[in-house]
């Protein structure tokens, strides 16, 4: 199985590319060869000469803040990026998976969201994640659209990064305790895919759609932290505070926490435990950090 997916150095990108080996090769296409803004032009051109079997569109534009302030820059990649990615793989006839997020509710419901639900964005990253999604499903025949949470992994920038980093130099942190959501490890997600991927090309497949992937249950960012400094051994004392009292340039959902009974059905694939993938994480980045300190020799 050769899958294609999308950026080079991105979480869900580099996850897929660490689950390679000799039945299942990851080309991960990204900038220069594959600009979702520069050349839309010969995106198709550039996965033709892959031959790849099924399509992964992970790229985005996902700095959730700086999107307020660039909203053209986020809509090019994010929609009109997509919907590239979507034509190339209908050109070619090839399936395309492709990575949305739980930003594309307003978060004003009280339960879990499902596919069903109507999407409402508070934010310029989550209207053009939609806009993204209507597009690719305009465009594609045979296309996923996963929705995913909250994704972190020991690559790229995350909050459990961010919380490891920042723990070192801090008594205490104020984080927020009132938005509620799915911690979701990359690691998690890039193996459903393989396992969709796995099913949608061993035959006849036609429940294309939408489906939400992320590890269960949930928590607020301020239930995350103080589980990430548990795992790590700190003794951070974590300060619940009130989204409002942490100002930020997007709005994000108070609740995007979402129900994965469609994917369960369909694939048979149950959530994983969002602390267990927290301690597997929180050791990977510890691990690594403490080879960069003791084993790094170069300059
Ligand atoms: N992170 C989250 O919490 C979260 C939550 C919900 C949904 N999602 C969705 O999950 C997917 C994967 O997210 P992630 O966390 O892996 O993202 P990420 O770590 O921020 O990586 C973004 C990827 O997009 C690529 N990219 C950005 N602009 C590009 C362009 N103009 N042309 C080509 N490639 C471009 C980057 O390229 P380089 O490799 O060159 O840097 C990188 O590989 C995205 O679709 C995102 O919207 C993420």
């Amino acid at each position: 199985m050769r899958i294609l997916v999308t950026g080079n150095h991105g979480q869900l990108v580099s996850s897929l590319i660490a689950l390679a080996n000799s039945e299942i090769q990851v080309i991960a296409l990204g900038r220069p060869e594959l600009d979702l803004v520069a050349s839309p032009r010969t995106i198709c051109t550039a996965i033709a000469f892959e031959k790849p079997d099924i399509i992964i569109s992970a790229a985005a534009y996902t700095a959730v803040d700086k999107a307020e302030d660039e909203p053209e820059r986020a809509y090019a990649i994010n929609a009109n990026g997509a919907q590239a990615i979507a034509q190339a793989a209908e050109t070619l006839g090839i399936p395309v998976i492709h990575i949305s997020t739980d930003y594309v509710f307003d978060g004003e419901k009280t339960g879990y969201y499902s596919e069903s639900d109507t999407p409402a964005p508070r934010s310029v990253y989550g209207a053009s994640k939609l806009e993204g999604e209507r597009l690719v499903a305009e465009t594609a025949t045979r296309h996923i659209i996963l929705r995913t949470a909250w994704v972190y992994s020991p690559y790229g920038n995350n909050f459990l990064k961010t919380m490891l980093r920042l723990g070192p130099d801090r008594h205490e942190i104020s984080v927020v305790s009132d938005q509620y959501g799915n911690p979701t490890s990359a690691a998690n997600i890039a193996s459903s895919i393989i396992h969709i991927c796995t099913r949608i090309l061993s035959g006849e497949f036609h429940d294309w759609g939408i489906y939400h992937l992320v590890d269960g249950s949930e928590a607020s960012w301020s239930e995350w932290a103080e589980y990430i400094f548990e795992c790590a051994g700190m003794a951070v004392r974590i300060i619940p505070i009130k989204a409002e009292e942490y100002p930020s340039k997007a709005t994000r959902p108070y609740n995007s926490r979402l129900s994965t009974d469609k994917l369960n059905r369909v694939f048979s694939l149950e959530a994983s435990d969002w602390k267990l993938s927290t301690k597997i994480v929180v050791d990977q980045v510890l691990n690594i950090n403490s080879d960069n300190i003791y084993g790094d020799t170069t300059q």
